[in-house]
């Protein structure tokens, strides 16, 4: 399928999406969020996927929501056609998406990466919430997923002066999982998102879902939930042949059942 604003391709078991309005240094507008669900869709349904990469330019992962098509909305608009919920969507994907950020990933660029499993950066990459310098605050989520990320003291300090952080800042603040040299970025996403590809998909989706559980949920309530998705586990066909790999010192073949 050919998409205006995305470059989507397969690696093996991962499926890639390049964001690609390189004029607009990505920013995110609604054409970009209609083909990023179509693009969503289509992994999600192609079983020989089991991980989602999803980048940008190296100059931009993406610099925010498009703010020239956002200008001239007002609130009744806004508020019925609840501007941004679409958003969501993306953020519920259920294979796991590592999000590679190179250069700005701003306001709904921030996000959006957040909205990924984790985040691999470059050294170039900037995080940042510039949303107040606009008038406005973060719609996509920033003031939330931001705020659990890192701490209410840092975003508090990101959200309410705009500034931008380097890599180094994200990594040491728990908003990105590694920084790798930009030149070994796509690489490095592209490794993990394999790996992660070739475990049993199963095991995957409920190791998902128990992390993201953690978010939402009181301690005692959270490990009651792994446990029985834990305890689940043992009815497929993957833990046996894990299990006797192990034993027999082999690699496993797990047949996703
Ligand atoms: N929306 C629309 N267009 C954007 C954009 C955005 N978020 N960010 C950059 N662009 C456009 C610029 O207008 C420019 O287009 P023209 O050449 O047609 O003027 C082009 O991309 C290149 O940008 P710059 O010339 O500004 O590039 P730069 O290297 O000088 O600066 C930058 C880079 C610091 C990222 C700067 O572009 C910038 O500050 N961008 C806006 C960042 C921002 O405020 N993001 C938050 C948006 S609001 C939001 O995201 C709400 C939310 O919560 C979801």
């Amino acid at each position: 399928m050919a998409y205006e604003t995305l470059i989507v391709e397969t690696h093996g078991a991962v499926g890639l999406i390049r964001l690609n309005r390189p004029q607009a240094l990505n920013a995110l507008n609604s054409t970009v969020l209609t083909e990023l669900k179509q693009a969503y869709a289509a992994f999600h349904a192609d079983d020989a996927i089991g991980a989602i990469v999803l980048t940008g330019s190296e100059k931009a992962f993406a610099a925010g929501a498009d703010i020239k098509e956002m200008q001239a909305l007002d609130f009744v608009e806004a508020y019925k056609n609840d501007f941004f919920s679409g958003w969501d969507e993306i953020a519920k994907a259920r294979k796991p998406v590592i999000a590679a950020v190179s250069g700005f990933a701003l306001g709904g660029g921030c996000e959006l990466a957040m909205m990924c499993d984790f985040i691999i950066a470059s050294e170039t990459a900037k995080f940042g919430q510039p949303e107040i310098t606009l008038g406005v605050i973060p719609g996509m989520g920033g003031s939330q997923r931001l705020t659990r990320a890192v701490g209410g003291a840092k975003a508090m300090d990101l959200v309410l002066t705009g500034r931008m952080m380097d890599a180094a800042e994200a990594e040491r603040a728990g908003l990105v999982a590694r920084v790798v040299p930009a030149d070994k970025l796509l690489d490095e996403a592209l490794t993990a998102a394999a790996k992660i590809a070739s475990y049993s998909r199963t095991s995957v989706l409920m190791a998902k879902e128990a992390v993201n559980r953690a978010q939402e949920t009181t301690l005692e309530e959270g490990l009651r939930f792994e446990r029985r998705l834990f305890h689940s586990l043992f009815a497929t066909e993957d833990q046996k042949e894990g299990m006797a790999a192990f034993v027999e010192k082999r690699k496993p073949v797990f047949k996703n059942r």
